[in-house]
């Protein structure tokens, strides 16, 4: 097993993402990276509800978000288990933003998202365009956060060796 990054990003008050983050990355024996925006969001700034609030603007006008701090050694990790709340059926801009950050050639990416409802759908497909030709995205499901440490480590393990 090489070394393993379990990178999310959450924003809603209940941090659903992140708990399951935090239990998978420690599940798995993962070290963990919270892709933060350097713009913190607020309640109002993830009102989807309003048209002109700020999730409205970066989904619609294709906006990057940057990236809070960096994975310094990004080159350590092989495998790298994504997660973050599915936003309009895809990922939220921050982490196209964060994937372009980096060169992932060679390496192996599973998805893990939250969601209000929505399946996991073609989330993956969507990121393809961030990520090197060379990267693998060997797995994409939605979670419900009630996972246990077993069948999380199982799922980890499991995606390592596709
Ligand atoms: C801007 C925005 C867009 C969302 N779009 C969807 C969606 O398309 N489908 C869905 O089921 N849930 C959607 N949700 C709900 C979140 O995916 C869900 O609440 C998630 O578990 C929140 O995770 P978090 O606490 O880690 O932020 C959306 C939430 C926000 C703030």
């Amino acid at each position: 097993m090489g070394k393993r990054l379990v990178a999310y990003f959450s924003a809603s008050r209940g941090r659903v993402t992140e708990k399951l983050a935090k239990e998978l990355a420690s599940a798995s024996g993962a070290d963990i990276f919270e892709i933060k925006p350097k713009e913190p969001y607020t309640e109002a700034d993830i009102n989807w509800v309003n048209p002109l609030s700020r999730c409205n603007r970066e989904k619609f006008g294709n906006k990057d978000v940057p990236v809070e701090g960096k994975v310094e050694n990004m080159s350590e990790y092989d495998f790298i288990m994504l997660g973050f709340p599915i936003w309009y059926g895809c990922a939220p801009n921050v982490v196209n933003t964060f994937l372009k950050d980096y060169d992932l050639a060679g390496k192996k990416i599973a998805v893990f998202a939250t969601s209000g409802g929505s399946g996991i759908g073609k989330t993956a497909d969507k990121l393809r365009p961030y990520v090197s030709d060379t990267t693998e995205i060997v797995e994409a499901v939605r979670m419900s956060g009630s996972e246990s440490p077993e069948e999380l480590k199982k799922w980890a393990d499991e995606c390592e060796n596709k």
